[in-house]
């Protein structure tokens, strides 16, 4: 690993929830595993009345709940809670930046060191423009001797013009290779690992086409529901809280071609392509929860999709015909991030009908992003006995099982390092965000202008039953292997739900 500059995270929004679970816990492991740079400092800005006291003991309390690494065990806040300073401004106010830049040299004249910028916007979207033209005012941006990156949380705009319009702004200041437009998802290991599944291994490359899939799925279900953040989902709805990046995300890996080397520009080449290559998406089943409308903060007659399930197709050599199927809800029967590719059925059956009666399971191969973190492939072996029947079985990897892990990295912890190292193969780039928006902003104005129905769903459930018709008027059914075919019953049972 590149040797990580000394660094100034500069987090606006310091008061907010992500800083405080998010952020400040992954900074925290990452220096308990030496791989923060020899002088780190963050200064949090936002508009709450705190001390500087009153901020470290806010984000020490997360450190405890919520860092991979036990505070008991890694000392390393006795000294690091000195370098932790808040700074309370207004984001419309030049003193705020003034202030800013004032700690900053105060920071580089003690220690007689440069310092590289890392400005976090862990902010609302409305406020994104006000703070670049002020950051741009105030001679931050270009200063000399230091590199400066800019970390911007989704939402990334709120439509396709928006996000046009905040691509323009950022990049009258930063450089593309400055902007890291973070997708967490991405910083997942699992995620990561869809690339390593695919392009390190000989064997699965070539079926992983038309001419061997069947279709694919992608689920990412949540147990929770709004979690005190009405206010924020309440205007987005699934399509774009989930959709518009983690759910497109793991559709370009699943469905890219392989790039040329590993660089953040090959990379993401190939999976604008993807994005380009999807249709327009006419199958959209969408749905709220049953009681979503009381919770508190939620608009009366809220139409506010907390569910959806879209059927898509790709326009390219690879995948022409194949639909994927995706899926995504608040309140779910169960918390299950998964992909599962069907494969197709062999073209002529020897063996007549397996034991249930039914006829031979095609081949599913699942990569399972969270909460058991693996791979399955669930395949044909003939029960022993004397007769020629066979039973869907499964080879199983697990990554605690395979490295020992009980807990993975938190994506945080890996997206920050690169956002340091400059890398930014995990972030999404201008033209990908702006294709994805291309995508999802016509099914939310569908949605808005009435012609899209929204069902209601019984919490714990998968969604809303016209979900189910998506898939099944096909023939084909929604899995998720911890919970078998239509997540009706547990893997356990009878290997993949049969
Ligand atoms: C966030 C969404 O980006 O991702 C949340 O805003 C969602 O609504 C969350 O709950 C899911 O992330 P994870 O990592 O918990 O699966």
């Amino acid at each position: 690993m590149a040797k990580i500059e000394n660094s100034i995270m500069i987090v606006f929004g310091a008061s907010g929830d992500l800083t405080q679970r998010k952020l400040i816990p992954a900074v925290h492991s990452l220096g308990c595993e030496g791989l923060l740079p020899e002088r780190f400092h963050i200064i949090g800005i936002s508009r709450s009345e705190l001390s500087d006291n009153a901020f470290r003991n806010r984000l020490f309390s997360g450190v405890k709940e919520y860092s991979r690494s036990d505070p008991k065990v890694c000392s390393l806040w006795e000294g690091f809670g000195e370098s932790v300073e808040y700074l309370r401004g207004e984001y419309d106010k030049q003193e705020t930046y003034d202030a800013l830049n004032k700690r900053i040299q105060d920071i580089e004249s003690n220690d007689r060191k440069n310092y590289n910028l890392l400005l976090y916007f862990a902010i609302p979207p409305d406020v994104h423009e006000t703070i670049l033209k002020h950051l741009n005012r105030s001679g931050l941006v270009g200063s000399e001797g230091r590199k400066v990156h800019i970390v911007i949380e989704k939402p990334f705009g709120r439509d396709l013009q928006s996000a046009r319009e905040l691509n323009r702004l950022v990049h009258e200041s930063f450089g593309e290779d400055q902007i890291f437009r973070i997708d967490h998802f991405l910083g997942k290991e699992t995620v990561q690992n869809i690339l390593a599944f695919r392009f390190a291994n000989s064997i699965f490359e070539p079926l992983w086409n038309r001419q061997f899939v069947d279709h694919i799925q992608i689920t990412v279900a949540e147990e929770v529901g709004l979690e005190h953040r009405a206010g924020y989902y309440d205007h987005s709805g699934v399509l774009r809280d989930m959709f518009q990046n983690h759910m497109l995300q793991l559709l370009t890996l699943i469905a890219m071609e392989p790039p040329a080397v590993f660089e953040a520009d090959a990379l993401r080449d190939e999976k604008v392509k993807v994005l380009r290559a999807l249709n327009k998406c006419s199958d959209v089943v969408l749905g709220q929860y049953k009681g979503y409308l009381e919770e508190e903060g939620v608009a009366e007659k809220s139409k506010t999709p907390t569910f959806a399930a879209l059927k898509m197709f790709l326009d390219n050599w690879r995948w022409k015909g194949v639909p994927f199927y995706l899926r995504s809800g608040k309140k779910m029967k169960r918390k299950v991030s998964e992909i599962s590719v069907h494969f197709k059925s062999v073209p002529h059956m020897l063996f007549g009908h397996s034991v249930n009666g039914e006829d031979v399971s095609p081949n599913i191969l699942s990569l399972c992003i969270q909460p058991d973190e693996g791979m399955k492939l669930y395949f044909e072996a003939k029960i022993p006995g004397g007769s020629m029947k066979t039973r869907t079985v499964k080879m199983d990897f697990s990554f605690s099982g395979g490295f020992g892990n009980d807990i993975l990295p938190d994506p945080y912890e890996r997206l920050l390092v690169d956002v340091m190292q400059g890398d930014a193969s995990l972030f999404a780039r201008s033209d990908e965000i702006e294709l994805a928006w291309g995508i999802i902003d016509p099914i939310i104005r569908r949605q808005e202008n009435g012609e899209i129905k929204l069902f209601t769903y019984e919490t714990g459930s998968w969604g809303p039953e016209e979900s189910s018709l998506l898939v099944s008027s096909e023939g084909r059914e929604w899995f998720v292997c911890c919970c078998g075919v239509n997540g009706e019953q547990p893997e356990e049972k009878d290997d993949a739900g049969k």
